[in-house]
């Protein structure tokens, strides 16, 4: 009882990590209206997170009420824009790591290139071949890099 209790329900704050395949529909160019969708709703619903894309894979990670990143997750299962989405991680949490954003991006190049290499060996960005530790420190370090260049640019 206390195990569920101690998870406060639907209010509970969770963070979920999936991997995906973009499809052959999903063109490069559309990053920009997938992300000011994301960015709307996520607002409305106090998700926030983090989002990789390498023209191939997504590796998105998504935190907020539990009921609301559930949500969120079914409507971009539903996606056809990608495909063979598998959940890499899935956790309760105390307080959120993406804070800063209600949807963050990195895009494709040298520097996120570097981390991947940093954490795994992998010189394509292959999300599906990662462990979770690997994913994880992405992710976390992918934000540092976003929230540097954000304070770089405006120093
Ligand atoms: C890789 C990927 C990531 C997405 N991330 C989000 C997201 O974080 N939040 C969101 O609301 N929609 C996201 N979407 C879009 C959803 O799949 C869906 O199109 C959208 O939520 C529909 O919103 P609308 O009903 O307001 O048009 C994502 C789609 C893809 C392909």
């Amino acid at each position: 009882m206390s195990f569920f209790k101690s998870r406060g329900g639907d209010m509970a704050l969770v963070r979920l990590v999936y991997v995906s395949r973009a499809t052959k529909l999903f063109q490069p160019s559309s990053i920009k209206s997938l992300l000011a969708t994301a960015r709307r709703n996520n607002q409305n619903h106090q998700v926030t997170g983090l989002l990789c894309f390498n023209q191939h894979c997504f590796l998105q990670c998504l935190e907020g009420p539990r009921d609301k990143v559930n949500e969120t997750f079914h409507r971009i299962l539903s996606d056809p824009r990608h495909s063979h989405v598998e959940i890499v991680h899935f956790e309760y949490i105390e307080k959120r790591e993406y804070v800063q954003w209600n949807m963050g991006y990195l895009q494709d190049n040298a520097s996120i290139r570097a981390l991947i290499q940093k954490h795994s060996q992998q010189e394509v960005f292959n999300p599906y071949e990662l462990s979770v530790t690997a994913t994880l420190g992405i992710l976390r370090d992918v934000r540092d890099d976003i929230y540097h260049a954000m304070v770089d640019a405006s120093s």
